[in-house]
């Protein structure tokens, strides 16, 4: 065990979280469509990474995971993510193909909580050099125009379906 003490700053921080509200009737019965006009938003609200997303599985031993990825397409089958065959999570998506990603746009006030399957993209998809070059463009400076496109991914591109 620790002595140590959170700092007051830690402790003590209070935020009025004011937000806008939600009103069902002004959310878009398409998921996807309201996920965009949001992205769109936290784009405007300038915030720091908007693809950025918590991606949540479940470890090879059963315990939850986590950790960011860049949201890098988005259409009707879900909302994609590229990541390296290898890594730890891919095999934990082998293994559980679920998951599930937080977008958290603080700036808004705003978190998406999205859960579904999780489903490999084509090779073809997967290999796009123009989305490779956006990669590093979008590490500069987030744009409208570099939202995830539409049917999109990279090498080991992954798909979230709901
Ligand atoms: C801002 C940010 C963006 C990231 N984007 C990705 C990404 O799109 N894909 C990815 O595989 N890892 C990305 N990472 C690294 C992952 O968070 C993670 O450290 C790495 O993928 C290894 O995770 P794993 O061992 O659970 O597979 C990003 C990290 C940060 C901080």
């Amino acid at each position: 065990m620790t002595d140590w003490q959170p700092p007051s700053s830690l402790r003590d921080r209070r935020i009025e979280y004011e937000t806008a509200g939600l009103d069902v009737a002004d959310v878009d019965p398409d998921p996807l469509e309201q996920w965009r006009r949001w992205f769109d938003e936290a784009i405007d609200a300038g915030a720091t990474e908007p693809s950025a997303m918590v991606l949540s599985t479940t470890g090879l031993d059963g315990n939850p995971d986590a950790r960011i990825v860049l949201a890098r397409a988005a259409d009707d089958r879900g909302l994609g993510f590229y990541t390296n065959y290898e890594s730890a999570k891919s095999r934990q998506i082998v293994v559980s193909p679920t998951a599930a990603a937080t977008f958290s746009w603080l700036e808004l006030h705003r978190q998406v909580r999205l859960r579904g399957r999780v489903e490999a993209m084509s090779d073809a998809e997967s290999d796009d050099d123009d989305l490779r070059r956006a990669e590093k463009a979008d590490r500069v400076q987030p744009s409208r125009s570099r939202r995830p496109r539409k049917g999109s991914g990279r090498r080991c591109g992954q798909w979230i379906t709901s």
